[in-house]
């Protein structure tokens, strides 16, 4: 079934007709090259199959795997960046208990799970191993590339810390390594040292493997049940299929967001009311920085979290430069059942709200924002999502992934390469060998 759906009311008064038909004609090209496969980067598709195509026995040795590391750690370190972590933080977010992280292994049922080799802070990896030196812990290097700096620093020092505290022997089985499954430094020293390895297939990139072992193992690991989350992200690969952009809500996104993007509208905020989904933001800003923003060309991701932002960046969304269109990610269906208590002498005089849910006080604020934003110029989207079950995040992660392949191809980009990513970290390297031939001298 559909858990979640479009709301276009909030964007239908900012569209023209003309805007409309010249751009829903791009995006029928764009729906013909995907599924041709004859577009630009028509090479790393793989993503579009993950859920349908599934590598069964990949998918045994992640449970096998996640059960090992459940029983030999208290603490799981993901290391990797961008799209290597993106989506695992994200998912893990939204089904893990707010405060997991505090909590004994009992009450959370599986070990506490850190994520680093994110970025290249000395003060988080001195921290990171003054926490891990008394811990049981094990580790799961994930990079396509293999080379990736950040987490090879990271893992660098891990690996050392592993082997002092158990010996090499024993350290060896407490590294797990996603990465490409035929070449690059990570796969060979995980083929020389006999480490547990997943794979990466070579035609998906970063940013949208999320429904690989990249995501799949440190979800396994948090007892999230990722084959419902591949089950609704099959579905969503059927539905969101359909030619017929009026029938179909991914489509429709993606067209509007270019309608925008044509009117004047080249930053999209994507919003939600739920803190836990502030990860499932960062995994969206990534997915479509890398994909769009190219060739001088894409719409700016970015991301609020309400009502929290609402009282940093609201002012500027209600009422500042109008090149701004809002899409929010709205949950239905809330199961904390919290109640506002009745106080007698009424300290706070919020009697009047005695009794209601804490949700219902968070949906007025999304329902007040939501006509503010509209009466204050900002074209909004609404993407509703009827409960936050695996299923559904499955449809989620799917309905976005496609919408940025068809976005990108509309906006004329190649959304699977990311070629500005190198010119920092080409800076930096040279930098780096450039300090280090002085030292030499
Ligand atoms: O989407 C992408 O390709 C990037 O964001 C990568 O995921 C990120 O740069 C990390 O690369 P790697 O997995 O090679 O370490």
């Amino acid at each position: 079934m559909q858990g979640i759906f479009l709301d276009d009311e909030g964007v239908k008064p900012f569209i023209t007709e003309e805007l409309y038909e010249k751009t829903l004609k791009k995006v029928e090209k764009a729906h013909e090259m995907l599924e041709k496969k004859n577009g630009k980067g028509k090479d790393m598709l793989g993503w579009l199959e993950l859920p349908t195509n599934r590598d069964e026995e990949e998918i045994a040795k992640i449970k096998v795997a996640a059960d090992k590391i459940q029983k030999q750690a208290d603490v799981f370190v993901v290391i990797g960046i961008g799209g290597s972590y993106l989506g695992a933080k994200a998912i893990i977010d939204l089904f893990d208990d707010t405060f997991a992280n505090l909590k004994t292994y009992a009450e959370r049922k599986h070990p506490q799970i850190l994520f680093a080799g994110n970025n290249l802070s000395g003060k988080y990896l001195r921290n990171l191993v003054e926490y891990l030196e008394d811990k049981d812990f094990a580790i799961n290097v994930i990079s396509k590339s293999g080379s990736t700096l950040e987490p090879a620093v990271t893992f660098r020092t891990l690996k050392i810390l592993l082997e002092q505290k158990y010996g090499e022997v024993s350290a060896a089985s407490r590294i797990y390594i996603t990465t490409d499954p035929e070449k690059g430094i990570l796969h060979d020293l995980a083929v020389k040292n006999e480490y547990e390895m997943f794979k990466i297939p070579r035609n998906v990139g970063g940013r949208y493997s999320v429904l690989t072992a990249v995501g799949l193992l440190p979800m396994a690991v948090a007892n999230i049940n990722f084959e419902d989350i591949l089950d609704g992200a099959q579905f969503a690969s059927f539905v969101f299929n359909n030619k017929d952009v009026s029938n179909n809500d991914c489509y429709k996104y993606a067209l509007y967001r270019n309608i925008l993007k044509e009117s004047g509208k080249d930053i999209e905020i994507l919003t939600s009311y739920e803190p836990s989904f502030q990860y499932f933001v960062e995994w969206y800003k990534q997915l479509f920085g890398e994909s769009e923003g190219k060739d001088g060309k894409g719409i700016y991701p970015s991301g609020a979290n309400f009502t929290t932002d609402l009282h940093s960046m609201g002012q500027w969304i209600q009422d500042g430069t109008r090149n701004i269109f809002e899409t929010v990610l709205n949950i239905q269906v809330d199961r904390s059942l919290i109640y506002l208590p009745e106080v007698e002498d009424n300290f706070d005089n919020l009697n009047y709200l005695a009794g209601k849910e804490i949700d219902y006080i968070n949906k007025q604020a999304y329902k007040g924002t939501y006509k503010a934003h509209i009466d204050g110029n900002v074209p909004t989207m609404v993407i509703h999502m009827e409960d936050v079950t695996e299923y559904n995040v499955g449809q989620l992660i799917f309905f976005f992934e496609k919408a940025c392949a068809i976005s990108g191809y509309v906006l004329g980009v190649n959304p699977f390469d990311q070629p500005g990513v190198e010119a920092y970290k080409k800076n930096m390297l040279n930098l780096l060998k450039e300090n280090k031939e002085e030292e030499k001298e």
